[in-house]
């Protein structure tokens, strides 16, 4: 039987789930409070990591070792680096990479961690497709593509340093857990697929958008993973 992992960086990313599931259990660890229960017909295990890519790790990794989950979905907001995202629309992860890795010196891809055999972690398809047709048919209205999500421990802010993402990954949203999520997952083999609703453009604008959109962009992508959760 399916067990998914649901993981939001920040609380607004994931208290509509919180509070619309079944608890059956509430388990602290790495000062996460994972929330292990039902919601919509399926099995949960539902933890805000914090920012940034290693509580997004070690999170995954205690999703895989203690409550031995099945799927992985990353639930949250992003910065659009793709004129095709506005604010408000969602991108579902074709694959996530890290931006900040970067060991050119020894001949490895910007990007690539070494001795990973790649840059980029694929998404599961199977996950992707599932999100997909899920985002059309309950949100008719919002505009969604299916993308690469592009992470590193930043908040980006600069029109020079989005071009950068732009032209060094090709990505088409960047945040900060993602890669990391789908790095672990990839490791520990599960399944996973990233969700996020566009908060911002990640350029000279972003530090006025993000705090005006976050909060709805986080519902959008909440209310996306609760009525594809059943289907798993
Ligand atoms: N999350 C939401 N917007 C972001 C941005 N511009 N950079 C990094 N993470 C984000």
């Amino acid at each position: 039987m399916s067990k998914i992992g649901i993981i939001g960086a920040m609380e607004l990313e994931v208290e509509q789930l919180k509070s619309e599931m079944t608890v059956s259990n509430i388990v602290t660890r790495a000062g996460m409070e994972f929330h292990e229960g039902t919601l919509n017909d399926a099995s949960v295990v539902v933890v805000r990591c914090g920012i940034g890519k290693v509580n997004a790790a070690l999170c995954l990794q205690i999703l895989a070792d203690l409550f031995e989950v099945t799927h992985v979905i990353n639930t949250g907001v992003a910065g659009s680096l793709n004129a095709k995202l506005d604010i408000g629309d969602i991108l579902i992860s074709k694959d996530a990479l890290h931006h900040d890795m970067n060991v050119t010196i020894f001949g490895y891809q910007a990007g690539e961690v070494p001795q990973m055999g790649c840059r980029e972690f694929p998404a599961d398809d199977r996950l992707v497709k599932l999100a997909e047709d899920t985002c059309k048919k309950v949100n008719p209205d919002i505009n969604v593509c299916v993308g690469r999500v592009v992470s590193g421990d930043q908040f980006i802010s600069d029109k020079a340093v989005k071009e950068g993402l732009i032209s060094g990954f090709q990505g088409d949203c960047a945040e900060m857990e993602g890669a990391s999520i789908a790095h672990g997952a990839y490791l520990n083999q599960i399944p996973f697929v990233i969700i996020r609703a566009i908060s911002d453009k990640a350029d000279d604008s972003a530090e006025m958008d993000y705090p005006t959109f976050e909060a709805d962009a986080a519902k959008h992508s909440a209310a996306l993973v609760k009525a594809m959760i059943k289907n798993i």
